[in-house]
């Protein structure tokens, strides 16, 4: 039952109108501007029920922050499939329901987001723009987690929690640090290409509108015979799309540091709805030999010769959400929530995210999360779940009885599904190891990317890498510079060259972190205030 619901059921006392303040409990609130107290001066009585109900939510109106991911801003609208995949019908390469038919709507909920910092940081920082979309399809829900940028830093999801622990806030100074970052980064060589984009201008998009998407990991799409071919899939701005250089970013947040959930929020107040086209790229489901970077390795881009983009609908969003903490700041995400039709790849990271997203959601929101409206598919539910906190209904179809929760049951009960379309079963055979991919390509397509970038481009990427780079150790810094001549001779040298004409010597100019004695020997970098 939605909430107008239940309140038009419950009439008002004769103390209330329409507008009257109640507390929690539906009673009157008859003072709001003082607690009880003995006396007009005190003191106060502890049984002041409204007082700490009050007080006692106010206290309570946090939930834990998104350990990544904390700043976002979201809307809602619809999917409208264009009935092909390219030039095709869907149905030769997924059975997905949403996809088949031209024309078909289906809602959505959509959160933006910046990465590394917390709730109320500026919209203009380098770093990666989360690109989350919930379809709640006749299926049940079905979540693309993506990313502006298509790529990744890493390719296994065992590295996840030291690459976040190198970008965020020192531990200690709890100030975000570039010699912990490029400390992380210089033992990371598959970040090369990632690193590459984050400090070109497509490290700050100019605000959410204007940024593309992507699903970044490599999923399957299964068809009616239950075959498979891997997808990954690409969002297109139809506003184009926009960056900023890190002086128009500087510039920007000196005035707001709100500007891309204001822009998003207002454009949508006045009508002018954004609109994204959903693109997919496909591969046959086979390791593909022929290719120099292994298809499931999240910091490569597919090339876009052997593997066009193919359209298959577009995003509208034309609604704001009511109220920021039940929707956007409750909202869940998953990689794990995908629909028949959609399955995953052996993609490591992919894996790793999967299992990720629900357990910080069980502990973020709730082990009910999925009770919330804005996380509750727009279909039926029916489980055999039980209690938890805040659990406030059973899910059970209409006619079930409510005390059998558990199946198989002779009496009544919910029962299995049946299964439509022939179940993917991928034969898996192999040794179980700990080991790396084979065609790791650390650097190939790093230097394409830098070499693809315009000119203007590349000068910016150089310039916020010297800038960033030349506080660090310089044992950080020679080995950058030379993952950097790997990638490009030229990008090298030109990182190579920033680095001599900021600091001559190319020496450290400052003490490593955690040197001995570091305590005792002040940072030039402090000293120069
Ligand atoms: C949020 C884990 C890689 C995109 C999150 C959250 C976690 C997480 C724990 C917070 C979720 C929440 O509190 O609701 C991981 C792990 C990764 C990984 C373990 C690698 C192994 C990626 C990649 C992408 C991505 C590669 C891009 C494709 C996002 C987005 C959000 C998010 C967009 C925010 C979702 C929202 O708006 O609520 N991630 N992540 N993550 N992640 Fe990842």
């Amino acid at each position: 039952m939605d909430k107008d619901e239940s309140q038009k059921k419950h009439k008002r006392s004769e103390m209330e109108t329409d507008d009257t303040l109640t507390n929690g409990q539906g009673h009157p609130v008859t003072n709001n501007q003082n607690i009880r107290t003995v006396g007009n001066r005190g003191p106060a009585t502890l049984e002041n029920y409204d007082f700490i109900e009050k007080i006692s939510h106010f206290d309570r109106e946090r939930i834990p922050e998104r350990v990544v991911h904390g700043r976002g801003a979201g809307a809602h609208g619809y999917f409208e499939a264009y009935g092909k995949v390219g030039e095709e019908h869907p149905s030769k390469y997924t059975r997905a329901k949403l996809f088949q038919e031209k024309g078909k709507r289906t809602p959505l909920f959509v959160r933006f987001s910046t990465v590394i910092h917390g709730t109320h940081s500026p919209e203009t920082l380098r770093d990666p723009r989360g690109f989350a979309v919930k379809f709640y399809t006749e299926d049940g829900n079905w979540d693309l987690v993506g990313n502006n940028l298509k790529i990744f830093f890493i390719r296994d999801a065992m590295k996840f929690p030291d690459l976040i622990h190198a970008f965020k806030p020192d531990p200690v100074t709890n100030i975000q640090d570039g010699e912990r970052i490029f400390d992380f980064i210089s033992n990371t060589p598959e970040a090369m290409h990632m690193i590459t984009f984050l400090f070109s201008p497509w490290g700050i998009p100019a605000n959410y509108r204007q940024m593309q998407g992507s699903g970044v990991n490599t999923y399957r799409w299964i068809d009616q015979e239950g075959k498979a071919v891997l997808v990954k899939y690409h969002w297109e701005p139809k506003q184009g799309i926009k960056n900023l250089t890190q002086k128009e970013a500087e510039e920007i947040q000196a005035k707001n540091f709100n500007h891309a959930t204001q822009d998003l929020y207002e454009s949508i107040e006045r009508g002018d709805y954004p609109e994204w086209e959903l693109l997919v790229q496909i591969m046959s489901d086979e390791e593909h030999p022929e290719l120099d970077f292994d298809p499931l390795d999240d910091t490569k881009l597919w090339p876009e010769d052997k593997f066009p983009w193919l359209p298959v609908g577009k995003m509208v969003l034309d609604r704001n959400p009511d109220d920021y903490f039940n929707e956007v700041e409750q909202a869940a995400f998953g990689t794990g929530v995908l629909v028949d039709g959609m399955d995953f790849s052996d993609d490591k990271m992919l894996q790793g995210r999967t299992f990720s997203y629900s357990d910080t959601q069980r502990y973020r929101v709730g082990p009910n999360y999925l009770q919330i409206p804005i996380n509750s598919p727009k279909k039926r539910v029916a489980t055999n779940q039980q209690g938890g906190r805040m659990r406030y209904r059973p899910d059970k179809g209409e006619d079930q009885s409510p005390h059998i929760n558990y199946e198989p049951s002779t009496i009544n009960g919910l029962k299995e599904a049946k299964q439509e379309g022939k179940v993917h079963t991928p034969y898996v055979e192999g040794k179980l190891v700990r080991e790396g991919i084979e065609r790791e390509n650390n650097f190939g397509q790093a230097g394409e990317t830098y070499r693809h970038f315009e000119e203007w481009e590349r000068e910016e990427l150089i310039t916020n890498l010297v800038n960033t780079l030349a506080p660090c150790d310089v044992r950080i810094k020679t080995k950058m510079i030379d993952m950097f001549k790997q990638c490009d001779a030229e990008y090298g040298r030109r990182v190579e060259e920033g680095l001599l004409n900021s600091d001559p010597g190319n020496t450290s100019s400052r003490e490593p972190i955690g040197a001995e004695g570091a305590e005792d020997a002040p940072r030039q970098a402090e000293e120069k205030g």
